[in-house]
C-alpha cells in the first residue's frame, strides 16, 4: 500500500538530480552567461527567455512568469501530479521512491485498492480463458483470429464469462464498483459489466491494469465495451499497448498509432511492437504528448474508411501545439476498407513498414488538406488557404518547423511578406526592464527575496534578534515563514526552500522574488542588512503611530507608556 513520500526524501532528490541535464533533456538549451537558455515551452515565444540556473536549482521565464525547481518543471511539461511529478524524478535519478509505512491518506488507499482489485479481475479473465470449459468459444475466437498463445499471453489477452455475477460473487461490490467492474441497478443489485466477451487489459506504461477493452464474439452491438472513466483510467490520457512497447523497447526510433486493440495485437504478432491505440476515443494533445516522451515520430495510421480520415485531421489539429523541433508526425493513410489487422495478415510485415516509411509527412498533408477545394491559381483561393493555415500555425512552438511551415505557406501562396509572429523580445530587454522595476522594490520585498537566494543570510537575521511582533508590514508573515523554514533546515538550497511552498497561496511570490535578478552582485549583504535596518524602522515608527493615535481617545497602560518612550530614543 502506497504511503507518503517522506520529505527528506523530496529534499535529497533535489539536491541529487541536476535541473539543467533534466530540463535539457526535453528542451535542449543553450548556454548563456550564468545560465542555461532557451525558447520557452510554456509559451510562444522567438527569442529565448526561459532560463535554467544550476546554481538555484530553478528555471524561471521572463516572458510568461512560469518559474520552480524540477518538480515543478515536470508537472507542468508532462502534466503530472505532484507524485508522478516525483516518481519521474526519482527514475531520473535512478533512485526508487520510498514510501511511509502507516495508514497512508484514504483516498491514497483507495486507488490502491482500486488497481489491486483491476490486477486480481485480469488475472481471473486470464484463467477463465484458459482454464474454464466454457470459454472454448473465446479461445476458438481468438483462434479464428489467427492469434497465436504467444502475443495472447503477452497482452493478458482474458475472457469474461457469459454471467451476471462471476466477479461480484467474489469481490467486494464497492470496490467492483469503483473500479468501472460493475453496475449497481436502481434496485441496488450489482452486476458485472463485462459478460461474455473476451478481454484486453489495459495497461499505463508502467504495468498496473486501469480498465479493459472487452469484444463481443459474434456480430452483436456494441461490438467493443470499454471500462468507464474510474478514478484510474483516464481515455484521453492512456493508450493502449504502451506497456507492452515499451517491455520491448524504451526508447523506440518511432511509435504506429492505430485505432483498435486488434491492430496492435497483430502488428505485435507479426514482429512490429511499435505501436499503441487510442480507446475508442479521439486522438488527444494529451495523447501525442505522453508519446513523444518516449519517441521523436509518430506515425498516424488510421482506416482508410471515411470515419478514419476524419480522425486522422482531428489528430493533426490536436497535434499542433506539440509540435517542438526534434519532433516529427506522419500520417500514414490506408486504403479504403482495410485496417491495419487485416493488411499486415494480408500483406505482410514488410509490406507494412514500406508503407510506414513512404507515410506522408504532417506539412505535406496539412497543405493538402487545406488546399483541398481551393484554386491556388486565383487570389481569392490563395488568401482563403492563408487565412485557414494563420490559426493552425500560430499553434505551433516557434522553432524551426514553424519557420518552415510559414515558408511553405509563403511559397504555395506566392505571398513573400508573412508575420504571423509576435516579434520577439530580446532576454537582455527583458531583464533590464525588471531591473528598472528593482528601484521601487519595497524594503519587505527585497528582504524576502535576498534570503531565499541567500539562505545563509540567515546569520545576520539572528544577529539582529528582530521582534516579529512589532513587524506588522505586509509581507511580514511570508517573511517570518522563510526565516523558520530556514533556521529548521539549515543548508537548505533554493530548490529546496520553493518545494516548501507547494500548494501555498504564496507559491506564485516565492518563486517570483525567487528569480529577482538584483544589478549588483557585490555588497549583497549589505543592502541586505540595511533593509532590515528599515523594517525594523518601519515596525517602530508604525507601532509608534499606533500608540499615539491611542493616546489620543484613550489612556495608556504604564507599559504602553514606556514602549513609546524607548521607540522615541534611537536604537
Ligand atoms: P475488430 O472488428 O475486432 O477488428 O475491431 P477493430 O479494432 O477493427 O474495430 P473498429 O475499427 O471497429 O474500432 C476501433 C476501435 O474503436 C476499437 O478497438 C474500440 O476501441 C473502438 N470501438 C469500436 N466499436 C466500438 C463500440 O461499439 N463501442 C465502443 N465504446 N468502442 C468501440
Ligand atoms: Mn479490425
Amino acid at each position: 500500500m502506497a504511503g507518503k513520500i517522506p520529505q527528506p526524501f523530496i529534499d535529497d532528490l533535489l539536491v541529487r538530480v541536476d535541473i539543467v541535464e533534466l530540463v535539457d533533456s526535453y528542451v535542449p538549451l543553450k548556454k548563456s552567461g550564468s545560465s542555461y537558455v532557451a525558447r520557452c515551452p510554456f509559451h510562444t515565444e522567438k527569442t529565448p527567455s526561459f532560463a535554467v540556473t544550476r546554481n538555484k536549482q530553478l528555471y524561471h521565464c521572463f516572458g510568461c512568469g512560469a518559474g520552480g525547481n524540477a518538480i515543478t518543471f515536470l508537472m507542468e511539461y508532462s502534466h503530472l501530479g505532484f507524485v508522478e511529478a516525483v516518481e519521474d524524478l526519482a527514475d531520473f535519478a535512478g533512485v526508487q521512491v520510498p514510501r511511509e509505512s502507516g495508514s497512508a491518506p484514504t483516498k491514497k488507499n483507495n486507488a490502491a485498492e482500486v488497481f489491486q482489485l483491476l490486477e486480481q479481475a485480469a488475472s481471473f479473465y486470464v484463467e477463465q480463458l484458459r482454464d474454464n470449459a466454457s470459454a472454448k468459444e473465446a479461445v476458438d475466437y481468438f483462434k479464428s483470429r489467427g492469434l497465436s498463445g504467444e502475443v495472447a499471453r503477452e497482452f493478458q489477452l482474458g475472457y469474461a464469462l457469459d454471467s451476471w455475477d462471476a466477479l461480484s460473487k467474489r469481490f467486494n461490490a464497492q470496490q467492483l464498483i469503483d473500479a468501472g467492474l460493475a453496475i449497481a441497478n436502481d434496485s441496488g443489485s450489482v452486476y458485472d459489466r463485462f459478460r461474455g466477451r473476451v478481454i484486453f487489459p489495459i495497461r499505463d506504461r508502467r504495468g498496473r491494469v486501469l480498465g479493459f477493452g472487452g469484444r463481443v464474439l459474434d456480430d452483436s452491438l456494441p461490438k467493443y465495451l470499454n471500462s468507464p472513466e474510474t478514478s484510474v483510467f483516464h481515455k484521453g490520457r492512456e493508450v493502449y499497448g504502451l506497456y507492452e512497447l515499451l517491455s520491448k523497447n524504451a526508447k523506440p526510433a518511432r511509435i504506429i498509432v492505430v485505432e483498435g486493440y486488434m491492430d496492435v495485437i497483430a502488428l505485435a504478432q507479426f514482429g512490429l511492437g511499435y505501436s499503441v491505440a487510442t480507446l475508442g476515443t479521439a486522438t488527444s494533445k494529451d495523447h501525442l504528448e505522453l508519446l513523444f516522451r518516449f519517441s521523436t515520430e509518430l506515425v498516424l495510421c488510421f482506416d482508410g474508411d471515411k470515419a478514419g480520415r476524419q480522425a486522422s485531421w482531428r489528430a493533426v489539429e490536436a497535434a499542433f501545439p506539440c509540435l517542438r523541433d526534434g519532433r516529427q508526425i506522419k500520417i500514414m493513410q490506408l486504403p479504403a476498407g482495410v485496417d491495419p489487422d487485416t493488411l499486415v495478415r494480408e500483406q505482410g510485415l514488410e509490406d507494412f513498414e514500406l508503407r510506414i516509411s513512404s507515410a506522408q509527412t504532417l506539412s505535406d498533408y496539412f497543405f493538402e488538406r487545406l488546399s483541398q477545394g481551393l484554386n491556388l491559381n486565383d487570389m481569392e483561393g490563395r488568401a482563403s488557404l492563408i487565412n485557414k493555415a494563420k490559426t493552425y500555425l500560430q499553434k505551433l512552438p516557434n522553432g524551426i518547423f514553424q519557420d518552415l511551415m510559414q515558408d511553405k505557406l509563403k511559397t504555395l501562396s506566392n505571398v513573400e511578406k508573412l508575420d504571423f509572429f509576435k516579434k520577439p523580445t530580446t532576454l537582455k530587454a527583458l531583464s533590464h526592464k525588471q531591473k528598472q522595476a528593482d528601484k521601487k522594490l519595497s524594503p519587505i520585498r527585497i528582504v524576502i527575496s535576498l534570503l531565499l537566494q541567500n539562505p545563509d543570510f540567515i546569520e545576520i537575521i539572528e544577529q539582529k534578534k528582530i521582534k516579529w511582533a512589532m513587524i506588522n508590514l505586509a509581507g511580514a508573515d511570508l517573511l517570518k515563514q522563510v526565516v523558520e523554514i530556514i533556521t529548521q533546515h539549515p543548508n537548505i538550497n533554493q530548490s529546496q526552500l520553493v518545494e516548501h511552498f507547494r500548494g501555498q497561496e504564496t507559491e506564485k511570490y516565492i518563486n517570483i522574488m525567487m528569480n529577482h535578478d538584483f544589478l549588483i552582485s557585490d555588497g549583497l549583504r549589505e543592502e541586505f542588512s540595511g533593509a532590515i535596518d528599515i523594517l525594523i524602522q518601519e515596525g517602530k515608527n508604525s507601532r509608534f503611530n499606533e500608540l499615539n493615535t491611542k493616546q489620543k481617545v484613550s489612556d495608556l497602560s504604564t507599559n504602553e507608556r514606556q514602549e513609546m518612550l524607548s521607540l522615541m530614543s534611537p536604537k
